[in-house]
């Protein structure tokens, strides 16, 4: 049964970045209080041209090209967003059709904040059954879309950016271990954008009521991540077979300093175990994961065979854990790197359109 190998990483940042001064201009708020509760200091929002789809691609192309494959070498792509650009078409097969990727199905996994450690297990099980090879993992949000600006309970920690993994089959025992996945449905008021979907379909009243923001009970989010986030380490590190002690670093959801300090008091553990960078991204929902783990990798704070986990929560209610062995990237059988591909696929992206309305004119008149 081949193993599934972390072997490539990149991430996507917007350019603006909003201080806590900055929006204390906005709202009824200061920086003392922002920093005091959340550890919070500034954030990054999407530009008018970004979408979840151009921040997705942009973390994906670079996860490709450390990994030293191309796009056509893709099976199967998983976008984990909660900021999807439609409810469909998936955000997936945008991403897909943006790097030509001609070889991959593609599908959006929702799973809030948790959905970054759901969309590596199904990448990851998908290769262990030997289904397919190369998987590209992405974790994108554009949270400053859904955020109501006038709300000092939740626009003050929110960000957006892309981070993205390529999961490798490989017949070498290591990467992906131990996972668990949770959920409670009956918390899921807790944290919701309440209208846009089926049960409130977008109206001139939810628009009027806010109800296709964010609303969200911070002190039971906070009750529940607390609990959950020390408890899910645990099983992870039970189910892979280790202990504790072996692991090297703990890569947590970054939606709170104080709910990352609680963890690593549950676990016994030293802060410094825990990769924590919430203070200059603040909360980017299924993106904060891999955001940390490009920046853990930068400051030499990750290395091939350290034990790995990943843990998060949020809105579902989700939470789970991911263990893994870290790899690097397998030897590449490519010469050139993907960086010629990105013009090869936005050309590839017009001749499908053309070649689609070609069709549509002379070979379906009768159907
Ligand atoms: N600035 C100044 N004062 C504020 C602000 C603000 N931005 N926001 C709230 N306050 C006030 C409140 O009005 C309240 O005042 P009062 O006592 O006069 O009524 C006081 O500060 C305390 O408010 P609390 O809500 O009790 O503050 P708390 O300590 O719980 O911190 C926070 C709030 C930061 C939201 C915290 O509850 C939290 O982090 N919860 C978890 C949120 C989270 O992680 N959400 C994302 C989940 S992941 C996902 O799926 C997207």
């Amino acid at each position: 049964m081949p193993y599934a190998h972390i072997t490539g990483w990149g991430m996507s940042i917007p350019h603006k970045v909003l201080t806590n001064e900055d929006l204390s201009k906005i709202v009824d708020t200061n920086d003392e209080w922002i920093r005091d509760r959340t550890g919070i200091r500034q954030r990054y929002i999407a530009a008018e041209a970004d979408t979840s789809s151009s921040l997705g691609v942009d973390a994906a192309f670079k996860a490709i090209m450390v990994a030293g494959i191309l796009p056509s070498d893709l099976d199967l792509i998983i976008c984990s967003t909660s900021t999807p650009e439609h409810i469909f078409p998936a955000t997936a097969c945008l991403i897909q059709d943006k790097l030509g990727a001609s070889n991959a199905g593609a599908f959006d996994l929702s799973a809030a904040c948790s959905g970054f450690i759901y969309a590596m297990n199904m990448g990851a099980q998908a290769i262990r059954s030997g289904s397919v090879k190369n998987v590209l993992v992405i974790g994108t949000e554009t949270l400053s879309r859904f955020v109501d600006w006038t709300d000092r309970n939740t626009c003050i920690l929110f960000g957006d950016g892309a981070g993205a993994f390529i999961l490798q089959a490989s017949e070498k025992p290591g990467g992906v271990q131990g996972v668990v996945m949770h959920s409670d449905g009956s918390g899921g008021e807790y944290l919701s954008v309440p209208a846009g979907g089926s049960a409130h379909p977008a109206s001139e009243l939810t628009i009027r009521n806010g109800m296709h923001f964010i609303h969200m009970d911070g002190k039971e989010v906070f009750r529940f991540a607390t609990r959950v986030m020390a408890q899910a380490t645990q099983e992870a590190v039970t189910k892979s077979g280790w202990k504790i002690e072996d692991v090297s670093l703990i890569i947590p959801h970054q939606a709170n300093s104080r709910i990352i300090d609680a963890a690593a008091r549950g676990l016994k553990l030293p802060i410094d175990k825990f990769m924590v960078n919430v203070d200059r991204y603040g909360n980017t929902s299924t993106a904060s994961i891999p955001i940390a783990t490009v920046e853990a990798i930068q400051n030499n704070r990750l290395k091939p065979g350290d034990k790995v986990i990943f843990v998060g929560f949020g809105a579902g209610l989700t939470w789970g854990a991911l263990a893994a062995e870290w790899s690097g990237p397998l030897p590449s059988e490519h010469l050139l790197s993907a960086e010629w591909y990105k013009p090869w696929a936005r050309v590839r992206s017009v001749y499908r359109r053309i070649m689609r309305v070609l069709e549509g004119l002379f070979f379906d008149r009768d159907a």
